[in-house]
């Protein structure tokens, strides 16, 4: 029987981070078609909003709902047991996405070659950076027109602030594109467009080797020669270890819609990416070998049908076995649970398990027992720490508008707050409670969902904000004068922590200035 250690070596928890329409749905299915996990291409529910339906999103939840189960794609490759993380393609759930990256061991990021870093490329990539998280970089749609790939390589560099080395190169782009050689290999593909095979591998000795120019002329194979003399003159032979601890990307070229590069991303993946890494809680540091086992709450699905208000808690498995029935801690409540129907998500079916390692996601039915952020153990009190909200972008006051179910009202907005819907303050000036979101459309869930689960009407009253900032500072005094001058600005979180409602980038960085001694920080984790 494997060991612990075994299971755990085998495992790779990631996720696929992109810009919309970079093609994350696109490779996502490929990888998935590798392993066996589906047969054709096109089974992949996408999990990606439609621009057209940003307006309505109904349609969004709906197809949110189906994403329940192409939330974690589980599937053995190999020797190896992978897990996917799946994050929403729209921007308005960002939140959702930081949580998943607190869930994976590493990420792998694509980028389209026509448009390079786009915007929320760059944000996701911030939070990797905060938390070291290892990252491979997959540039795409090579059967399109794009740019230099250089210019490529010099962009992530300097957009993503971190350190890149090619692993395969491109044999022109576009039209003319004709494969990539495979520098982690040492082998030559060629490209042939097929959605759904794999194409063929002419498997050469060296880059001297005749067959190059046969197999891509002459002219081709010699610019091939001198781009790869270029590169290992100017990047550094590429250093595992670097790219561990998150410091330097391999790049690898292909096409995801025409399965091209995907089986090399792939198999260098599994080989190079970290199995389960220790886990830092409050108290001390959870190495997944433990024996006794341990998990926490990354993520909360609700069920959409209002007549069944459950969930889906996501548990990511951090130390230990976990098993079916097993009596574990909640340990904000302090209450035993025994979980009788954890579900795994293997080939795109959700199937009960009796048990899960380190690294493996398991759902757990949930009637608003969970929240975000909570620890199951086998006894002992551990916190993990990490889940990040970050300086919500836009705010609105919430009124009540039936005074009758004011109770409902209070009881809805705990719990959606409770599943990371969205960020609740109480402004300490006036008492009222304003809610921050990263994107328009929380605020239609939230309306919608108290009214549909909770009986709840509410209304919003917009307010012109422009930041909230967590505040703290060592020296009480200047903490105190602060909070005295910015009175009409200051609010708390839902842990009571002073929150600074900054309503211009101007006012913002006056009082940066103003108050040297006082630390801004963008994100709850400080
Ligand atoms: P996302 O999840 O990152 O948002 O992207 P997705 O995979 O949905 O891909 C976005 C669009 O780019 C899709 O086209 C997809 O077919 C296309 N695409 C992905 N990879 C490649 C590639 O290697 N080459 C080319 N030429 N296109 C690629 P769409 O028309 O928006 O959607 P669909 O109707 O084809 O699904």
């Amino acid at each position: 029987m494997a060991s612990l250690t075994d299971e755990i070596k085998r495992r790779r928890t990631f996720a696929i981070i992109s810009h919309p329409d970079a093609g994350k749905t696109t490779l996502t299915e490929k990888l998935l078609l590798f392993g066996g996990a589906i047969h054709v291409a096109g089974a992949v529910k996408s999990n990606k909003i439609k621009k057209t339906a940003t307006s309505d999103w109904m349609e969004i939840e709906k197809q949110r709902g189906i994403s329940v189960a192409t939330s974690v794609m589980g599937f053995d490759y190999g020797d190896y047991k992978i897990n996917i993380l799946d994050t929403p393609g729209h921007q308005d759930f960002a939140e959702d996405t930081y949580r998943t990256l607190t869930a994976v061991d590493s990420v792998i990021i694509v980028v389209d070659v026509a448009k390079g870093v786009e915007q929320q490329t760059r944000k996701l990539m911030e939070v990797c950076r905060m938390r070291n998280t290892p990252v491979i970089i997959f540039v795409n749609k090579l059967d399109r027109e794009g740019r230099d790939p250089f210019d490529i390589l010099d962009e992530l560099e300097s957009e993503l602030k971190i350190g890149v080395r090619p692993l395969s190169w491109p044999i022109n782009i576009g039209a003319k594109f004709k494969g990539v050689y495979n520098i982690y290999e040492n082998s030559l593909d060629l490209f042939k467009p097929d959605k759904q095979k794999v194409q063929e591998r002419v498997e050469i000795t060296d880059l001297t080797d005749p067959r190059v120019d046969e197999a891509v002329g002459e002219a081709d194979a010699s610019k091939l020669r001198d781009d790869l003399e270029l590169i290992g003159g100017v990047y550094p032979e590429f250093d595992k270890e670097e790219y561990l601890r998150g410091k330097l990307a391999p790049v690898f070229f292909g096409s995801a819609l025409n399965t091209f590069g995907v089986k090399e991303l792939l198999d260098c993946f599994v080989k190079i990416a970290p199995y389960p890494r220790p886990t830092q809680a409050e108290e001390r540091e959870i190495r997944p070998e433990e024996e006794a086992f341990s998990g926490f709450v990354f993520k909360i699905h609700a069920n959409m049908d209002p007549n069944h208000r459950s969930c889906i808690a996501f548990v990511k498995v951090c130390s230990g076995k976990f098993e079916r029935n097993a009596p574990y801690k909640q340990v904000r409540t302090d209450k035993v649970m025994r979980i009788a129907a954890p579900t795994a998500f293997m080939a795109q079916r959700k199937n009960v398990v009796d048990e899960a390692y380190p690294g493996d996601i398991v759902g757990v039915p949930d009637t608003g027992n969970f929240k975000i952020g909570d620890t199951l153990t086998q006894g002992e009190n551990l916190h993990f720490r990490g889940l990040p909200s970050f300086s919500p972008e836009m705010f609105k006051y919430i009124e009540n508008t039936d005074p009758m179910k004011s109770k409902q009202l209070e009881k809805g907005i705990r719990q959606l707050m409770d599943e990371g819907v969205a960020q609740m303050f109480v402004n300490q000036f006036n008492g009222r409670k304003l809610i921050g979101t990263v994107g328009q459309l929380q605020f239609e869930v939230i309306q919608y969902r108290l009214l549909h689960e909770y009986g709840a009407q509410c209304r919003w009253e917009p307010l012109s904000l422009y930041k909230a900032c967590w505040i703290e500072s060592d020296d009480d005094s200047a903490l105190e004068a602060f909070k005295k001058r910015k009175h009409q600005f200051m609010a708390v979180d839902r842990e009571g922590r002073d929150v600074f409602l900054a309503d211009s980038n101007y006012v913002l960085q006056m009082a940066q200035n103003d108050f040297p001694a006082i630390r801004f920080h963008f994100s709850s984790e400080f």
